[in-house]
């Protein structure tokens, strides 16, 4: 430990060169970093940087190969998970941790669940208790507590989430990309609530790949780069390119360029189409048009694309490709039929996460690489290749396990493995979610391409910034139906974002 002033209290938390190997990879270099009581000290950097792998450090769920952790000026060492809650650290992590079996209400108050007689669990009690506290931290968007956690959508596990960190009380809290999937109604509340909890003494690390979002929450940064500290600033003595140069050595511009819009024939034509959370949706989608879905959480979005991609059973209307009407039962289907989706949930639909990178990055393509019953390794080394390099993804070597990447850098492997042979149609849905600044340049410039090629994309996003600078049209989408639709040239944020809302937001659907 440093030798701190003598008047000053120790800092609530100080990590002293921590270190940790994963066989070649060194993901922590020796870090450095304080967190006082009462504080938002947000942690920033580039998808692989080491942010993830440092807070699960903290957390006992990591071992650090070297270094010291202290917590009021004391030397621990964190046992575990359990050892971290005995300690007041409380985890929310980037990639989800709830039992998908159990109920939000379940998954909320796990471990501390009230009994009857002392071991009979008081479901009543419990689903009181937990619709209590969702209330209480205005996360109604959660829905019925008593749901199963697997039912609900990727927004709505992590309001789940947050939710159960925030059921006791913590003097260390870390949120892990709380708001990657939760669009900016829902951020707010949560950045409001994180706001109080500072006031009380709380010391709250934070990370997200939103830049203004952790301009406006933060009161210190600290940006790692290549497992190392490069450097902690006052959040209002630093603006966004000083932090980006910091993350990642240049500049990259913060607005989507839009691609130029020449659009072609009608490709994608839906007609009051009806499915689960579907309920009407009409709309036309031409070739080079790139068609903007900005909707809240819970607003249907995901389960409309869902429907198009033959995830979902159709109930009634109309899907027609060039024309030709499609009834998609399999994804298998829709992409014969021309339509492809990137889907949202990385780890359930995503991704093979017990598989390569290469695995994931070629398993599309099998035809072009699978000849006459032989595997031509050229070819499918080629495809891999080209998927990595255009992405930066970053990873040591391509058969390295697509499950052991930062959570960022498995994004860009279920955005990348669609670009080898684009289809007419490409769904995107929160395709830069966890995504850095670079890659998120570099994803916006690789759709540039497709929409010069004449690919007709539909794009879901929660970042509204991203949705209405990407698209050339914005459907305004609420309650499984599209209740607005122009231009997005122009069009205000605020007055988007009050639509979105809508009427009576405070009272519970
Ligand atoms: N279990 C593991 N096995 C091997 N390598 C790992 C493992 N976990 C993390 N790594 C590697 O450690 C490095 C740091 O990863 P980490 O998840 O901490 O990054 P991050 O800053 O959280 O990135 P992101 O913004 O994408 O979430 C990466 O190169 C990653 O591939
Ligand atoms: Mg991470």
């Amino acid at each position: 430990m440093t030798p701190e002033d003598t008047d000053a209290p120790a800092p609530l938390l100080c990590l002293r060169g921590v270190v940790k190997r994963y066989g070649g990879v060194v993901a922590l270099d020796g870090v450095d970093f304080d967190l006082l009581a009462g504080e938002i000290h947000a942690l920033l950097g580039e998808n692989g940087a080491g942010k993830s792998t440092l807070i699960k450090v903290l957390g006992g769920v990591v071992r650090p190969d070297a270094g010291t952790i202290a917590i009021d000026g004391q030397v621990v060492t964190v046992h575990g998970t359990a050892d971290a809650d005995d300690r007041g650290i409380r985890l929310i992590h980037q990639e989800l941790s709830l039992a998908p079996n159990l109920s939000a209400a379940e998954n909320i108050l796990l471990g501390r669940e009230p009994t009857r007689l002392g071991f009979w669990l008081d479901r009543r009690r419990l689903e009181a208790q937990a619709a209590a506290l969702v209330d209480e931290l205005g996360m109604s968007e959660i829905g019925r507590v008593r749901t199963r956690v697997g039912e609900l959508s990727i927004a709505r596990r992590q309001l789940v989430e947050i939710a159960r960190a925030l059921a006791v009380r913590a003097r260390i809290l870390v949120l892990d990309e709380p708001t990657a999937s939760l669009s900016q109604h829902e951020a707010e509340t949560l950045m409001a609530r994180l706001r109080h909890l500072r006031e009380q003494g709380v010391g709250i690390i934070y990370i997200s790949h939103r830049l203004e979002e952790i301009q406006r929450l933060a009161d210190r940064i600290t940006v790692l780069r290549d497992g190392r500290n490069v450097g902690t600033r006052d959040a209002g003595s630093v603006d966004r390119d000083e932090l980006v140069r910091l993350m990642v050595g240049r500049d990259v511009s913060a607005t989507p360029p839009r691609p130029p819009w020449n659009p072609g024939p009608v490709v994608l034509s839906v007609e009051d189409l009806h499915a689960v959370g579907v309920n009407g949706v009409r709309f036309e989608l031409r070739a080079g048009e790139v068609l903007g879905l900005a909707g809240l959480v819970g607003s249907g979005r995901t389960e409309l694309a869902r429907a198009l991609c033959g995830l979902a059973p159709i109930r009634s209307g109309r899907i027609a490709v060039d024309g030709r009407t499609i009834v998609p039962r399999s994804p298998l289907e829709a992409r014969a039929a021309g339509l492809v989706l990137v889907p949202e949930d990385r780890k359930g639909e995503g991704l093979v996460m017990t598989g390569s990178v290469a695995y994931n990055l070629a398993l599309p393509w099998a035809r072009d690489w699978i000849r006459g019953g032989r595997v031509d390794r050229r070819r499918r080394a080629g495809i891999v290749e080209r998927a990595i390099t255009r992405f930066g993804i970053k990873a040591d070597h391509p058969e390295r396990l697509v499950g052991t990447l930062s959570g960022g850098n498995q994004q860009k492997v279920v955005v990348a493995r669609w670009m080898e042979h684009p289809p007419r149609v490409l769904i995107l849905d929160e395709p830069t979610r966890g995504v850095d600044v670079k890659a998120r340049a570099e994803i916006y410039s690789v759709l540039g391409d497709l929409v010069a090629r004449g690919i007709a994309i539909l794009l879901i996003s929660s970042d509204l910034p991203e949705v209405m600078g990407l698209s050339h049209r914005l459907a305004l989408y609420r309650d499984g139906r599209i209740f607005r639709e122009h231009p997005a040239d122009g069009v205000d944020a605020v007055e988007i974002m009050a639509s979105l809302v809508g009427p009576g937001d405070d009272q519970d659907p």
